[in-house]
């Protein structure tokens, strides 16, 4: 019998599939760098059994439609906003992320972004290697303080838990607002449960890690950054479209919040002339939430997992529901 065909829409190492070999067999998109183009994807997603893709290809249902065969679509990343769900639920097509393996990692991340932000890392970095270090001075690339300030995290899931615990490291009080209250945020880390406006009033610094939804799209709107402290700082690891991104440039370049770090924006890649890459109060990464080599590789070998799994009958561990 022949082997399932799978098609991965980057080129991922055959050291890393090899184990899989038995299971199925592979065919994949030649750049580890650049994405599938659009008619690629839909010319072999048309012989393919299951998908492999990444979080910046479009899964919609045109290509569901294609996939006449398709039995399960891997996502490797925890958001899933680039698949038609419903389209997969009505073709009988598994869907499955990667949830906990990247928990840890997204949130260092998220840290680290607000520790840059806040201490100015990435600009007084700059400053050295552009050679305008000339003197010592007391307020030299001043930032905000970290330690003892209010941290307030919107969707207190496993990333926000993750972020929360590093944050009660650096003695911050925790806030969070959440569709449902979470008992071991409040219990063990005492975080506090507040409206989203109370959490947009008291926070110094303004953390979105809830997926994106229609109730989460451009939650952070003007109205939300008018209610923010001047000296509030936004982080954003979780998705550009919870922001709206007119807004957020608008409250950063009026100086009406104080600074942000963003991982994520609503087009992506972004060009270094983008609007927040020139603003000199932004800290810009390229979606790199989960990217440590380790999890990364945890992500691979789970979403081969899942298909496996799929293909013989079973319950694969990590689907979306
Ligand atoms: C995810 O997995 O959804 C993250 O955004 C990756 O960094």
């Amino acid at each position: 019998m022949t082997k399932p065909l799978v098609y991965i829409t980057r080129t991922i190492s055959s050291e890393l599939l090899r184990q899989y070999e038995e299971n199925f067999r592979v065919k994949m998109w030649e750049s580890e760098d650049t994405p599938v183009p659009r008619d690629v994807l839909l010319k072999e997603v048309a012989e393919a059994d299951g998908l492999f893709c990444m979080l910046s290809d479009t899964i919609d249902a045109e290509v569901m439609e294609q996939g006449k065969n398709l039995k399960v679509i891997a996502n490797l990343a925890v958001g899933y906003n680039n698949i038609d769900l419903l389209t997969a639920q009505e073709q009988n097509i598994v869907v499955t992320n990667t949830p906990d393996v990247l928990t840890e990692t997204t949130a260092d991340l998220t840290f680290a972004l607000l520790m840059a932000t806040a201490r100015r890392i990435v600009e007084a970095s700059d400053y050295v290697r552009e050679d305008q270090w000339e003197d010592w001075s007391p307020f030299l690339l001043a930032g905000a303080d970290i330690h003892h300030q209010t941290i307030g995290i919107v969707g207190m899931g496993r990333i926000g838990e993750a972020v929360a615990r590093r944050a009660r490291g650096f003695g911050m009080n925790v806030l969070y607002h959440n569709r449902s209250r979470k008992e071991v945020a409040e219990n063990e880390l005492q975080a506090e449960y507040v409206s989203f406006d109370e959490l947009l009033k008291r926070s110094d610094f303004i953390v979105p890690l809830a997926p994106l939804t229609d109730e989460t799209e451009e939650m952070f709107d003007a109205k939300a950054f008018d209610k923010m402290k001047e000296s509030a700082i936004f982080i954003n690891a979780s998705r550009g479209q919870v922001v709206n991104e007119d807004a957020l440039h608008e409250a950063l370049s009026t100086k009406k919040i104080a600074a942000a770090g963003l991982d994520v924006f609503t087009v992506e890649p972004i060009r270094s002339d983008n609007r927040f890459v020139t603003l000199d109060n932004t800290v810009c990464l390229p979606h790199i939430g989960s990217s440590s080599v380790k999890t990364r590789t945890e992500m691979v070998h789970l979403c081969c997992e899942n298909i496996v799994a799929v293909f013989q009958g079973e319950t694969p561990k990590t689907p979306v529901t």
